[in-house]
């Protein structure tokens, strides 16, 4: 059976992006989180996004009126007894992931696929969860979600070939690049970059430059698009501590042990852009 309806739970900033991203692929989208307040919210920026590509001249504002119409919302796990895929995106626990896959299992027809967004958490053990470990997978978008075009698919132990091919051929059909990584902590994409966030974040602890320099090297000398400490305050520094924490804990190195002050700074509940502060100052 072809996914035509995808429920995305978490309507945080990649939830959110997903949904957007997968509606405006002409996917029939419910979008789920835990209060009315978070959907709203999730919602808001999706059409304030689609809002900006009507200005821009790249919607008409009948697309954009279609888009919408794709979308139901709720905070009630009930309706994913209507989904074909369901892509999880909420925090980066995986009790938390554990407990919703376990009860998504049990809500969803058989042929549903249960898919996380996870940045770091072992496929496998998400997918010992449920009873449907041959159709579980990892379908890890990069954020912002609408911009970037990168897809890391990661099978578990289990994950069968038919599932990996309905994944795989979804995120080209949402406009993505989709590249196949192994189920081992962080995959590709986090295992490279998350130390070099942290490894940022111990030079501006040691007072080795200040914050802003430490992001001008990155930027200037390095043509990254941001300097680490404001890629670490966009992703969320919860999400980055978290990540660190997987990597440290399933390489058993200690290369990966998380830099004092980014536990500070999670402790202390600085959590980056989404909070209005972490290494830097935001204004909503
Ligand atoms: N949602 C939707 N669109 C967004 C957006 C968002 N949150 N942020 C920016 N955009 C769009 C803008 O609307 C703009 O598009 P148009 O002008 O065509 O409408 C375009 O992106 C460029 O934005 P800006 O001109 O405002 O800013 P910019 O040129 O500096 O680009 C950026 C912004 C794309 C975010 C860029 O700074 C960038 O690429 N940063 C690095 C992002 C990155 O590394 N992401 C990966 C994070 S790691 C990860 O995701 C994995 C994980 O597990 C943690
Ligand atoms: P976020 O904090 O912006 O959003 C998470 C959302 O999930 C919140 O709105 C929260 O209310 C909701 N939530 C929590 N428990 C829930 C539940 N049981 N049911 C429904 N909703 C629930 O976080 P985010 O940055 O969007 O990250 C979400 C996931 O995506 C994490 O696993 C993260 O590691 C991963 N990820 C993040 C990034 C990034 O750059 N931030 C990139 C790729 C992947």
């Amino acid at each position: 059976m072809g996914i035509k309806t995808i429920m995305v739970v978490g309507a945080g900033q990649m939830g959110s992006g997903i949904a957007q991203v997968a509606a405006q692929s002409g996917y029939n989208v419910i979008l789920r989180d835990i209060t009315l307040d978070l959907v709203v919210r999730g919602m808001n920026g999706i059409k304030k996004n689609l809002a900006r590509s009507v200005d821009k001249g790249r919607l008409t504002k009948e697309e954009e009126a279609e888009i919408l119409a794709r979308f139901s919302t709720t905070v009630d796990l009930a309706p994913a007894k209507d989904a074909d895929l369901v892509i999880e995106a909420i925090v980066e626990n995986l009790e938390v992931k554990t407990a919703l896959f376990a009860e998504l299992d049990k809500i969803c027809p058989e042929h549903t696929i249960l898919a996380t967004n996870t940045s770091s958490l072992p496929i496998t053990e998400l997918a010992a969860a449920t009873e449907r470990p041959d159709r579980f997978i990892g379908m890890h978008f990069m954020n912002p979600v609408p911009v970037m075009k990168l897809v890391e698919i990661i099978n578990g132990i289990a994950t069968s070939k038919e599932t990996h091919k309905a994944i795989y051929d979804l995120a080209l059909a949402m406009g993505k690049e989709p590249v196949t990584v192994e189920d081992y902590p962080g995959f590709v994409s986090n295992r490279v970059l998350m130390p070099m966030i942290n490894e940022a974040i111990f030079c501006l602890q040691e007072g080795i430059a200040s914050k802003e320099d430490i992001d001008t090297v990155m930027k200037l000398g390095m043509n990254h698009p941001m300097g680490p400490l404001t890629l670490a305050d966009f992703i969320g520094l919860d999400t980055c501590l978290y990540i660190m924490e997987v990597l440290y804990e399933g390489y058993n190195d200690p290369k990966y042990r998380p830099a004092p002050l980014l536990r500070k700074m999670v402790k202390a509940g600085y959590l980056g852009k989404k909070t209005g502060k972490g290494f830097y100052d935001y204004v909503s």
